[in-house]
């Protein structure tokens, strides 16, 4: 087969989900799998001639991986989290990184949902007492959840959604958000966080990762909660104060909590879980598995697959986590050229007057910028000669030029 022909090669590690491998393959790819993550020398060894990347969080994309890697387009993380990315250095390399933001929020809010009825009910005492053998046939402490008050802290992704189910379980919600936030059905907006939580029976955290936000849970907002409500986190760990938490439940101000995410969390499955919350009553602890469902990892798995395939063939980088966002419609019978650049004055004129030089006329063309680069899109009715994209390729201020069809 000549390199004209043969497919583009892309190598997923980590045993991502079957269906994104299945995705590719539709696509034309072909697709190398690897069952665990690899090591940088093990990765820099393999990833010659490659042009995607799948990866989830145990493998490091660091600068010397891509300093290896001059085929590599895209790197999708089949994940959240896109830290194992040096996404800096695949900026200044053209490389587009893709992630999946939303593909385990129902899973997230499914657990919300499971865990508030379950505390509501006091079931987590109920089961350990049978389990210790204790018959304890009683309502006392037992509500049920329709008609109690639900106040979501964060309403992003996560929050909003919660919103919507909590609202089918005849709960009223309440939240409060630092942005301006379109409020869910009947969900009414509190004007700050005292206000929601001197509102209602159930305070659940669903803010993101900013720094700003460590801390933000402690003895103060506890203290302002009322008395038998109950209290869920399952957005970071560093946000809450646990040692707060935990006083405030052995006091009985709070009737109970759930807890997935820990300000420092075992490395490995298996290692021991250290933690002020462990052995409280009426407290639900699960090892960071809000979003850990199959349903999420097959989302994800076709999620990615589908981002950096459409990256590929139309150079649209929509979502992207650090190219510029541009998408632009593709048309029938054009060809279509995209140049990543420096993001300085003048460039759109500069190319623009190469494709006028060469009487090239732009049928389509969409510009965007992101921080130090600027990313066109440009279609023409005609295919683009070597001088004209040798010119582009020339210009001081290119990082990387493709050119789709
Ligand atoms: N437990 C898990 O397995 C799991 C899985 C997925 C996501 N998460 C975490 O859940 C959280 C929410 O995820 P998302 O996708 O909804 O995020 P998102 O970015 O869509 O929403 C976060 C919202 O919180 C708001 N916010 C930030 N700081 C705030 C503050 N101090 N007070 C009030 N509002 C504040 C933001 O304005 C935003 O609307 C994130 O921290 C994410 O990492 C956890």
């Amino acid at each position: 087969m000549s390199p004209a022909t043969a497919p583009r090669r892309a190598l997923l590690l980590e045993n991502i989900h079957s269906d994104a491998v299945a995705g590719l393959e539709k696509n034309g790819y072909a697709v190398e799998t690897v069952a665990g993550a690899l090591d940088e020398d093990e990765l820099i060894a393999r990833i010659r001639g490659v042009e995607l990347l799948g990866i989830r969080s145990k493998t490091n994309v660091t600068d010397a991986v891509l300093a290896a890697a001059p085929d590599l387009l895209a790197v999708g993380a089949f994940c959240i989290g896109t830290n194992q990315i040096d996404v800096t250095s695949a900026s200044t390399r053209g490389v587009a990184v893709f992630n999946a933001p939303f593909s385990n929020t129902r899973s997230v809010v499914e657990l919300v949902i499971a865990e508030i009825i379950a505390l509501t009910r006091r079931l987590v005492d109920k089961n350990t007492g049978m389990h210790a053998g204790v018959w304890d046939k009683s309502a006392e402490g037992s509500h049920e959840v329709r008609g109690r008050r639900l106040g979501i802290i964060g309403y992003g992704n996560i929050g909003s959604q919660l919103s919507v189910l909590a609202e089918n379980l005849g709960m009223s919600v309440f939240f409060y958000d630092t942005a301006d936030k379109l409020a869910l059905g009947n969900a009414r907006r509190c004007s700050s966080i005292e206000e929601l939580l001197a509102t209602v029976d159930v305070v659940t955290l669903h803010v993101d990762g900013r720094p700003g936000n460590s801390g933000m849970f402690g003895e103060a907002e506890f203290a302002r909660m009322r008395p038998g409500s109950l209290f869920l986190n399952l957005s970071r760990g560093f946000v809450v104060d646990h040692q707060a938490l935990r006083r405030h439940i052995e006091s009985g101000h709070l009737a109970g909590a759930a807890v997935d995410v820990f300000p420092t969390e075992p490395k490995a499955r298996g290692d021991e879980f250290v933690s002020e919350l462990r052995g409280l009553p009426n407290v639900i602890i699960t090892p960071h598995i809000g979003g850990s469902t199959e349903e999420a990892q097959q989302d994800i798995g076709q999620f990615v697959a589908g981002k950096l395939h459409d990256f590929v063939s139309t150079g649209n980088t929509s979502l992207s986590v650090n190219l510029p966002p541009v998408s632009l419609t593709s048309q029938n019978g054009v060809h279509r050229l995209t140049h990543l650049h420096r993001n300085t004055p003048g460039v759109l004129a500069t190319i623009n007057s190469v494709l006028a030089d060469h009487e090239v006329n732009i049928e389509g063309q969409l510009l965007g910028t992101r921080g130090d680069l600027g990313y066109v899109i440009t279609d023409i009715g005609s295919q683009y000669t070597q001088d004209v994209i040798g010119q582009l390729r020339d210009l001081p201020t290119t990082v990387r030029l493709r050119l789709l069809s």
